[in-house]
């Protein structure tokens, strides 16, 4: 019988999931399906437990389900923990387990596809939700000179900094805290989605500074301003890709290549 995964979110119609695992199935052969469904807003659990009773192995969970599927999770991986929101979740007999891979396919992206080291680096993670939550502890794991995250509600830097201090030279504050040069710039703001620009000081990017900004597909005022201040940029559909192709490793147990995944999605 053949595997049926899926991804749930609200909305879900434009999601690029379901043509990013069937590439990854075709590569490495697994029999399995993969599919975009709609979850209401107020009935998330109900979606995801009716899948798993109609023989659903797996799922993602995206926007703005991930709280709510790490509720659901019986057991968590340690960075799904941390991050308090799980993107993967696999069914295994009665247990739910949830893992949270957004961080490591920022991670991956930015190190093995974009060719940016991470440690001894200065990195700037603009905003303070749910996205920058999930990516915090994997890039303090690289070993970052320092860390600051930053937002325009102040306080919620300062509270997402202090729950991973220990971990690394974090810090937080507003946008008029940012002092000096960052070598990565990245932008876990839902500014883009609105056409906005976070307030950032023109001198923020280094000689040589990597601007990624977590959308992807079109063209953000962030990554205009970082290319007009000499900043190289790169959006998030590389992220997409590797958080992908780790949560279909923990499903099927085999790693896909993404280069030509990236590519197929770039030229389409
Ligand atoms: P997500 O789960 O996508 O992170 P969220 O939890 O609603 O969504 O968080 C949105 C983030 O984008 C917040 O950090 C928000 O800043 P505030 O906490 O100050 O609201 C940030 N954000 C949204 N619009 C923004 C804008 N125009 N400029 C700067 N930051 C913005």
């Amino acid at each position: 019988m053949t595997d049926t995964y899926a991804v749930f979110g609200n909305p879900i119609a434009h999601s690029k999931s379901p043509r990013i695992h069937a590439e990854f199935a075709r590569q490495t052969g697994q029999d399995m399906r993969y599919a975009a469904l709609l979850a209401p807003l107020e009935g998330f659990t109900e979606t995801v437990l009716a899948f798993r009773a109609g023989g659903g192995r797996g799922a993602n969970v995206t926007v703005p389900f991930k709280e709510a599927a790490w509720a659901l999770c019986g057991r968590r991986s340690a960075r799904a923990e941390l991050a308090g929101a799980v993107n993967t979740l696999k069914f295994d007999g009665e247990e739910i387990y949830g893992d949270n891979t957004d961080g490591a396919g920022l991670v991956r992206d930015l190190t093995a596809n974009l060719d940016v080291p991470l440690a001894g680096r200065r990195i700037l993670l603009m905003g303070a939700g749910g996205a920058a939550r999930g990516v915090v502890g994997p890039l303090l794991e690289q070993g970052p000179r320092a860390l600051f995250i930053v937002n325009r509600t102040a306080d919620k830097a300062m509270t997402l900094a202090a729950a991973f201090a220990g971990q690394g030279v974090v810090a937080g504050g507003g946008y008029d805290a940012v002092r000096g040069a960052y070598d990565v710039v990245i932008n876990a703001t839902a500014a883009s989605l609105a056409g906005e620009l976070p307030p950032l000081p023109e001198q923020v990017f280094a000689p040589g500074a990597l601007a990624y900004d977590m959308m992807y597909g079109r063209d953000t005022p962030f990554l205009a301003f970082a290319l007009a201040q000499g900043a190289r940029a790169a959006d998030g559909l590389g992220m997409l890709v590797e958080q992908a192709a780790e949560a279909f490793f923990l499903w099927r147990g085999v790693r896909p290549l993404t280069a030509p995944v990236i590519a197929l999605l770039r030229a389409a």
